[in-house]
């Protein structure tokens, strides 16, 4: 298996905040592939009280959407994931239900208030763990309380929880704080994913071939490696579309 990874954005269209049409959704996959990314896994909001449409009507866009994209880009792989607002019925719904889990079944990407305390991120962490699910933590660049002591990172990260942030922070475009913290925390190597949570083609586009690029000549071919392509196949390779079908 070759090709790098995007596994969090809001590229499937019409079942969040993200795209809003095919056309939308063909123009960021394009984006994506020249920019070399060759597997994209779609995790579409569900948030409570806000993004609540149902997993199957997602799986339902999905195949659709599918067999357009397979066509027009035969050289990549998509895959159906979801991004999950921590929430106190959490565990009640992931716990039967995998359809809110990332391929393969095995993490949830999790995403937290922003004000969120630190015992309550750890609660979730630990929550999930204890049902043998992976919380990747959806980017943790945004949350207040860890960005005032890195060291809270590798707590995380001994509780069993994988970490990831969002390439516009990579690259400068969240601001220099967030691109500072950012690459502390990868020359660290406390980093499991960089991906593009990209929402449109305009304000919220892909920027992966930046982030690509930074950590490539900042960090280094390995590091790339490892957050682009490695660390994904770990956890996903396998379970693209066409394979769940047959
Ligand atoms: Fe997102």
């Amino acid at each position: 298996m070759t090709g790098y990874w995007d596994i969090h954005n809001h590229i499937l269209p019409g079942v969040d905040d993200g795209s809003g049409s095919l056309q939308e959704t063909l123009e960021l996959v394009k984006n994506e592939h020249d920019q070399g990314i060759r597997h994209i896994v779609f995790t579409p909001h569900y948030r409570r009280g806000m993004f609540e449409v149902a997993q199957e009507e997602k799986a339902v866009v999905f195949a659709r959407v599918y067999e357009t994209l397979a066509e027009q880009f035969p050289d990549m792989h998509f895959y159906l994931g979801c991004e999950y607002y921590a929430d106190p019925h959490m565990m009640r719904r992931i716990g039967p239900d995998d359809s809110y889990r990332m391929p393969g079944g095995d993490a949830v990407l999790t995403e937290f208030g922003y004000e969120m305390k630190f015992g309550t991120l750890m609660n979730v962490v630990n929550a999930l763990r204890k049902e043998d699910i992976i919380p990747i933590m959806a980017h943790i660049e945004r949350y207040q309380c860890l960005l005032k002591d890195m060291d809270l990172l590798t707590e995380l990260k001994e509780a069993g929880a994988m970490l990831q942030i969002n390439c516009d922070s990579v690259i400068g475009k969240s601001g220099f704080k967030a691109k500072r913290y950012c690459m502390k925390a990868l020359e660290a190597g406390l980093i499991d994913f960089v991906a593009s949570d990209a929402h449109n083609t305009g304000s919220r586009n892909v920027h992966m071939g930046e982030a690509i690029k930074t950590i490539r000549s900042k960090i280094g071919e390995d590091a790339a490696e490892k957050l682009f392509r490695i660390n994904p196949e770990r956890l996903f390779a396998g379970y693209e579309m066409h394979r769940s079908l047959s």
